[in-house]
C-alpha cells in the first residue's frame, strides 16, 4: 500500500514584516529629524509627466517636498530619477524635444506659469550634478560668487557683501577651513570632493530654499563621500534637500523620506525607515532586498 501524495503543499503562513531589506543593505537608518514631516510643503508636484520626444521618462508623478526635510530618490538606472529632479528647477526643458505636463507649485506658485523666469527658479532651487562642475578659469572665490555676476547691476551686492556671502557659503558647504588661504587660486586645483563642495557652496551663495543633488558622490572616493553625506545631513536644518542616489545605504544614511522609482513611475514614497523595513509595495521590497536593479 502506497502513501497517498499530499494534494497540495500547506499554505505558507503569513509572514510578519521583517527588516530583511535593512539586513540586505547592511546599514542602519538615521532617525528622521524630530521636525521631519511637519514643515510647510515647499514643492508640490501633481501628475507630472516628462518626455524626451516620444520617450515618456516620468509618468504621472505626484509628491510633496517639505521644508527642512531630506528626500532621497532611488531606483534602477534609467528609471527617471534625474529627469524628475530636473523638472523641479526647470532644467529638463533645456534639452531639445523635452516636454513637461502636470503641475509643480513652489510656495504655492505655479513653477511653469506664464511670466516665471527659469533663471530665477534655478536660483531658488539650486542643483549640483554627478560630476563636479567648477568654472575652470575662475578662482575659488569667483566660482562661489558666479551667481552674482549673472544678476542685473542694481541687484548685484557690493564687493564686501559678496566676500561675506562667499565666506558664508563656503562655511555652509564645510569647505571654508580648507580654502580660506587660497581663495584667489584656481578652483581646478581642488580635489574632486572639494570641487563638489565648491559647487554646493556656489548653489548656497544664491540663498536657495531647495537644493537638488543628482548622485553627488558618484565620482568621489569614500572619504569625500562621507563628507558630502555629513554635509547633506547638516543642510537639512536650513534647506529642503532632494538627493538622487543609486546607493541605498546612502539614502538610508542621509534622508528622512525615500521615494522609489521604477520605469518612470513613482512607486512609493515613505519615511526612510519604513521604506527599507516594511515597504508598502512589493516592487519596492523586491528592489530594496536586491532582487533586481
Ligand atoms: N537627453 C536625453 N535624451 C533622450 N532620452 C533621455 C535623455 N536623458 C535621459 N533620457 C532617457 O530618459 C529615461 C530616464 O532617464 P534618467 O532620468 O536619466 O534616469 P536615471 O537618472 O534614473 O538613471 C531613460 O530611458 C533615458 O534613456
Ligand atoms: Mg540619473
Amino acid at each position: 500500500m502506497t502513501t497517498p501524495e499530499p494534494l497540495a503543499a500547506p499554505a505558507p503562513l503569513p509572514r510578519p514584516p521583517e527588516p530583511a531589506a535593512l539586513k540586505a543593505i547592511g546599514t542602519t537608518v538615521r532617525q528622521p529629524a524630530a521636525n521631519a514631516g511637519t514643515g510647510e510643503v515647499i514643492l508640490d508636484v501633481t501628475g507630472l509627466n516628462a518626455y524626451f520626444g516620444a520617450q515618456h521618462a516620468v509618468r504621472q508623478a505626484s509628491i510633496a517636498f517639505r521644508e527642512r526635510e531630506v528626500t532621497a530618490i532611488i531606483g534602477p538606472s534609467g528609471c527617471g530619477k534625474s529627469t524628475l529632479l530636473r523638472c523641479l528647477n526647470r532644467m529638463h526643458e533645456t534639452v531639445p524635444t523635452a516636454r513637461v505636463t502636470g503641475r509643480i507649485e513652489f510656495h504655492g506658485q505655479d513653477l511653469y506659469g506664464p511670466g516665471v523666469n527659469p533663471i530665477e527658479v534655478r536660483r531658488h532651487i539650486g542643483m549640483v550634478f554627478q560630476r563636479p562642475t567648477p568654472f575652470p578659469t575662475l578662482n575659488i572665490r569667483d566660482n562661489v560668487a558666479a551667481g552674482f555676476r549673472a544678476l542685473p547691476r542694481h541687484r548685484r551686492p557690493a564687493r564686501d557683501e559678496i566676500d561675506a556671502r562667499v565666506e558664508e557659503a563656503l562655511r555652509g558647504a564645510a569647505l571654508w577651513d580648507e580654502v580660506k588661504d587660497r581663495l584667489k587660486t584656481g578652483a581646478i586645483a581642488l580635489s574632486g570632493g572639494q570641487q563638489q563642495r565648491l559647487c554646493i557652496a556656489r548653489a548656497l551663495a544664491n540663498e536657495p530654499s531647495v537644493i537638488l543633488l543628482d548622485e553627488p558622490t558618484a565620482s568621489l572616493d569614500p572619504l569625500s563621500t562621507q563628507k558630502i553625506e555629513e554635509l547633506v545631513y547638516a543642510l537639512r536644518q536650513r534647506f529642503t534637500v532632494i538627493i538622487v542616489t543609486h546607493n541605498m545605504q546612502q539614502a538610508a544614511r542621509v534622508s528622512d523620506r525615500t521615494a522609489f522609482m521604477l520605469n518612470g513611475e513613482l512607486v512609493e514614497v515613505s519615511p526612510t525607515g519604513k521604506l527599507f523595513t516594511t515597504p508598502s509595495d512589493p516592487r519596492t521590497e523586491a528592489y530594496v532586498t536586491g532582487r533586481f536593479g
